[in-house]
């Protein structure tokens, strides 16, 4: 049962800064045993530090910051079941209503491809697709996304292949540290499901919520516009243009 929210609003372009000063991931307070929790998370390190971010929209009678500014040694009883398809398969979990997607996705699951940069909505590393829409999965708690389709950075590949926008990447030199990568990889492949073959001003300004310290930005680009030119002429039916490695 989830909470009556609706997680496609707040999206990854959402400008919504979040409280964040408690951890869900107490390693003597862990109820959760679907998997075996890391031992300690970067929240545990900042636990008690004061991190006080402004809170803001409240969705549906449970907002983000209520959530998260329960104590972490509240009893387990907000213990919540959920359901999440994640890359296909279908995980039943119970979750703690302070944990945010990305832990969720991170810590429980094992699923380290999706980053934690801010975890505060401005940098764009913990971006995923939940229903086909790019989202922060730092600012999505886990309860909002029962019943979702989530598709994280490791449901790119398929069968030991990278996808053509992967590829694509390792091409071009999208990655330099490669921190943003994931979150780069998941917003562009929303762009293409949508806008097959998009120019380059279009990869910018899908890609405008992905913040890239590297300021890699330009082989970025180049590798989603050189994405879509292949498999956006595949989609379209039309002559292949040079592939540049790519397989579709
Ligand atoms: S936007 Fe989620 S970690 Fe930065
Ligand atoms: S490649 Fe380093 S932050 Fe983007």
């Amino acid at each position: 049962m989830s909470a009556p929210i609706d997680p496609e609003k707040n999206t990854a372009k959402s400008t919504a800064t979040v409280a964040c000063n408690n951890s869900p991931h107490n390693a003597t307070t862990n109820p959760v045993q679907y998997l075996d929790p890391k031992s300690q998370s970067r929240r545990d390190f900042i636990q008690g530090t004061g991190v006080a971010v402004v809170a803001s929209a409240t969705l549906g009678g449970v907002s983000f910051e209520s959530a998260r500014a329960a104590s972490p040694d509240t009893p387990s009883a907000t213990l919540t079941p959920i359901a999440i398809t994640i890359n296909g398969q279908v995980h039943q979990l119970q979750v703690d209503a302070r944990w945010t997607l990305v832990e969720v996705l991170r810590d429980q699951l094992n699923l380290t491809g999706t980053k934690i940069g801010c975890d505060r909505s401005e940098c764009g590393a913990c971006t995923v697709l939940m229903n086909g829409k790019a989202v922060y999965a730092c600012s999505q708690l886990a309860v909002w996304a029962d019943g979702a389709d989530v598709l994280t950075v490791e449901g790119l590949a398929q069968n030991g292949n990278l996808s053509p926008l992967q590829q694509a990447f390792v091409d071009h030199n999208g990655p330099q540290c490669g921190f943003c990568t994931s979150g780069q990889l998941m917003s562009a492949t929303a762009l293409l499901q949508n806008s097959p073959s998009p120019d380059a001003n279009q990869v910018r300004a899908a890609l405008v919520g992905n913040l890239c310290r590297c300021s890699n930005y330009m082989a970025i680009v180049e590798a989603v516009v050189a994405t879509g030119a292949v498999t956006g002429a595949a989609v379209a039916g039309k002559p292949d243009t040079p592939r540049r490695g790519l397989s579709v």
